[in-house]
């Protein structure tokens, strides 16, 4: 697989292009965003760490049945992707009351949210991804009804799989975003990420944030808190 030009460069991710035009190279670089991209860190070994949790976490969903976008760990920081045509939306599933949500609706933080809510945001930086809903998305033409329902029921899905596998290394699975595209035959397919960069965790313990909420609150040891989940969950790092 040869390496070819830069296609894209996101906020913590670089996409480039491959001999095939059927496959991507994501690179995963220390770049930590916050308030969108307003404020950019490096933070050590977090491009290694983030690549290889999510090489676990696409595994598994593999194993339950759900299409991702991911083909193989390539090297510490990059993976082999499937191209798809990305859905610029951001599909949001809540289990607790936190982040956003607590600002916009003034619940407090932690509230068990049964059964668990969803969220569609426009990825936008500049207009701070607002939130969206299904009208939104059928008549600006960002994905059909059809694709609409598709992600809800996948995104739902990850939800039973990935609160379980959490539950099980001792975190709850507060809140997470997805984003989906449409493969080369027209099917919807899971893609960019899961890391603890775009969901949130608590201990189950203590309730101490083990996600990037560390970063936005400036709380420390983030990458420490990514590789203890990592540990948690089995992932190899080394
Ligand atoms: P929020 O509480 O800021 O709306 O975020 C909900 C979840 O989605 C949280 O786990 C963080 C994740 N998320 C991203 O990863 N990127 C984004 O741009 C947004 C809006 C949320």
């Amino acid at each position: 697989m040869e390496k070819r030009s830069e296609l894209y460069r996101g906020k913590a991710k670089t996409v480039f292009t491959t001999d095939d035009p059927e496959l991507l190279i994501l690179q995963f670089r220390n770049d930590t965003s916050a308030f969108d991209g307003e404020r950019i860190d490096q933070l050590d070994r977090k491009g290694m760490v983030n690549n290889k949790f999510n090489h676990f976490i696409m595994g598994k969903l593999e194993e339950a049945g759900i299409a991702t976008q991911l083909e193989a760990l390539l090297a510490d920081d990059e993976a082999l992707v499937k191209k798809l045509e990305m859905i610029p939306v951001e599909c949001v599933v809540r289990n607790r009351a936190a982040g956003s949500i607590v600002r916009r609706l003034g619940v407090e933080e932690g509230l068990v949210l049964n059964p668990p809510t969803f969220e569609f945001f426009l990825k936008n930086d500049a207009l701070h991804d607002p939130m969206v809903n299904d009208f939104h998305i059928i008549s600006f033409g960002w994905a059909t009804q059809a694709q609409i329902n598709e992600m809800k029921v996948l995104t739902f899905k990850v939800n039973n799989v990935l609160s379980a596998l959490f539950d099980a290394a001792g975190l709850i699975l507060v809140d997470y975003k997805l984003e989906f595209g449409v493969d080369a035959n027209g099917n919807i397919v899971l893609g960019d990420e899961f890391t603890p960069d775009g969901c949130r965790l608590w201990d189950k313990a203590t309730n101490q944030k083990m996600d990037k909420d560390r970063f936005r609150q400036g709380l420390g040891g983030v990458v420490e808190a990514y590789e203890e989940v990592a540990s948690r969950l089995g992932v190899q790092l080394a």
